[in-house]
């Protein structure tokens, strides 16, 4: 009898997606779409949580801070985006701004100031979602900070690079067997795990994973990252169903590419901030 081939994964489209386009109730506020705290942005690298906190309020967050991990916040104010909050990482994460869902790593650096932040939240954000991204992910594969976030959703989201240094394997190793190493991410971690890439994979800590449908060569580009991880914290504070939330902000994020991409913007030039428009823009429309 032969093996039967083991499926390739559930796709991820929009149809599988309907909490993503659910109308808003007429007696909503703020404070019902959560508030999103961005952890990142170390020296030389404040664009990488400013991305991810832009991304987080246009695809729909009720308030988004940002804790810069430098001594001090190197701008007060955003000024394409002055409805953000802009603080240095120690004031946000030891006052208290209500934050619901945390995203953290984003161009945080390598170094002391970085790994302290990152084990300070891991402590204090008792059981709130968090979204780890980028220098994070290589601070953990280094040793650097310990997986001991506690309780609560934690998403991973590695490019193959950043899987492969978590794995101790290489990229190539990675890339040969994509679902093979999110699966066993998400068992080590304990976490979803969003493997990037061209075809996503989205793995549960436990239960199928799935691949997805959107996106294109145009998100080559540097900082496209950053506003998934935004899109993602977003989701989750919206208080979409957590797979439909994980699911839903890679799919939009690719979907936004497509859509870029049909209006002739990329994939050659493509920027990472027009993906925050174009994803508000399908959210509105459907
Ligand atoms: N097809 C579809 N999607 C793609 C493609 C492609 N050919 N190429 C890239 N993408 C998508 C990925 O799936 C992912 O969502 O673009 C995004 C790229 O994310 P990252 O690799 O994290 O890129 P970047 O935003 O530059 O990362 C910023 O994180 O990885 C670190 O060193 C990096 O510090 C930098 C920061
Ligand atoms: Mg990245």
């Amino acid at each position: 009898m032969n093996t039967p081939v083991p499926p390739a994964g559930a796709k991820i489209d929009r149809a599988a997606l309907p909490a993503l386009f659910a109308p808003r109730g007429v007696d909503t506020h703020k404070g019902s779409f959560g508030t999103v705290g961005v952890l990142g942005g170390g020296p030389g690298m404040t664009g990488a949580a400013l991305l991810a906190a832009r991304a987080a309020l246009k695809t729909g967050a009720g308030k988004v801070l940002v804790g810069f991990a430098q001594e001090a916040p190197p701008l007060a104010c955003d000024p394409l985006q002055p409805e953000l909050m802009l603080r240095d990482a120690r004031s946000l994460l030891e006052e208290d701004w209500g934050v619901t869902v945390w995203v953290a790593g984003c161009g945080i650096g390598a170094g002391t100031l970085a790994a302290n932040a990152l084990s300070e939240l891991f402590v204090l954000r008792r059981g709130s979602p968090l979204v780890l991204d980028a220098d994070g992910l290589n601070l953990l594969a280094r040793g650097d900070i310990q997986p001991g976030w506690g309780p609560g959703p934690v998403v991973l989201t590695p490019h193959p690079a950043e899987a492969g240094r978590l794995l101790g394997a290489s990229t190539a190793d990675v890339q040969a067997d994509r679902p093979g190493a999110a699966r066993e991410l998400a068992g080590r971690y304990g976490a979803w795990i969003v493997l990037k890439g061209a075809g996503t994979v989205v793995c549960p800590p436990q239960g199928e994973l799935r691949i997805n449908t959107s996106g294109n060569p145009g998100l080559a580009t540097a900082g496209t990252g950053d506003v998934l991880a935004g899109m993602l914290g977003s989701l989750i504070a919206q208080n979409l169903p957590l797979d439909q939330a994980v699911a839903g902000a890679v799919w939009l994020h690719g979907a936004a590419a497509d859509a870029l991409v049909a209006q002739g913007i990329g994939p050659i030039g493509l920027t990472a901030g027009e993906l925050a428009d174009a994803a508000r823009g399908l959210r509105n429309t459907g």
